[in-house]
């Protein structure tokens, strides 16, 4: 995103604000490789042309991630301003759309979880940059915890609300049936109507390149779903009202929205 924000046209396209709160929270995350040096580096037109050409050998693994967070973004506005008064975030990671929406929307409240590894980290740079009280994180493994039941622990969400949720690069680390579970606690956990934003794989057998770079980093990618079978993919009880495949379907993921029935 840092990058990203530097490609002309671009800052003004992505949420406002997004690439500064970004920078920012990597900033205070303070780890390797993420010093200011390399932060600095990351905004250099040279940088910006190496991503560009990462983007030709797989689409969508740069400006589409923009694309992504842009979606995500106006899904949750939009949830918000037809009635959904908390907004989820699972497998949140540095993502910045509850930090950027929890101040403007301060009658909102904005929940993270993420997996305990990067939900911790993720908590002491928030911490650091100054946590809005309507936003909590909470950190728990989605494939080993019931998410319904993190949620009803949990006093900053109500069960019985008009939600709005995110599944942003998400569901593609867990296996299929793992997805339908998800989903299925999702149901549990917001009133009908509620909405959940997501993105998906399509085929995992197109993507060679891509998952031989993950299967190294050990996060292997381990489900996918075409447009037309979303309805299976995330299982009974969701309607998809909104799927955005590519027209020239190269990119990385699709983007689609399901409302709980
Ligand atoms: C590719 S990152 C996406 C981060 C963020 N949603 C975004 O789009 O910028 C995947 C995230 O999923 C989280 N994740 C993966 N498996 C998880 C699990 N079993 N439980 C909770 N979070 C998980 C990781 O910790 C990581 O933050």
């Amino acid at each position: 995103m840092v990058t990203l924000g530097a490609k002309p046209g671009w800052r003004d396209r992505l949420p406002a604000g997004l690439p500064e709160l970004s920078e920012a929270l990597l900033l205070v995350y303070g780890a390797y490789p993420f010093t200011p040096t390399v932060l600095e580096l990351a905004r250099k037109p040279w940088a910006v042309r190496l991503a560009t050409l990462g983007e030709r050998l797989q689409p969508g693994a740069f400006e589409g991630l923009g694309k992504r967070k842009i979606f995500m973004d106006r899904q949750v506005q939009a949830a918000i301003a037809a009635g959904a008064s908390q907004v989820l975030v699972l497998g949140a990671g540095f993502d910045t759309l509850c930090l950027g929406l929890a101040r403007e929307y301060p009658r909102i409240r904005f929940v993270e979880i993420d997996h305990p590894d990067t939900g911790a980290a993720k908590q002491r740079a928030v911490a650091q940059l100054g946590q809005p009280s309507n936003m909590t994180l909470l950190a728990s493994d989605l494939a080993a915890v019931s998410l319904s039941r993190v949620l009803a622990d949990s006093p900053a969400w109500d069960t019985r609300r008009l939600s709005a949720a995110v599944a942003e690069g998400l569901l593609y680390y867990l296996p299929a049936d793992s997805v339908q579970q998800l989903f299925r606690e999702l149901r549990a956990s917001m009133a009908p109507a509620s909405r959940v934003a997501f993105s998906h794989l399509y085929d995992l057998r197109r993507y060679r390149l891509a998952r031989a770079a993950v299967n190294a980093e050990g996060e292997p990618w381990l489900s996918a779903s075409e447009p037309s079978d979303l309805e299976a993919y995330i299982g009974a009880g969701w309607s998809i009202v909104e799927r955005c495949p590519d027209s020239a379907r190269r990119e990385l993921e699709g983007l689609a929205v399901a409302e709980r029935l």
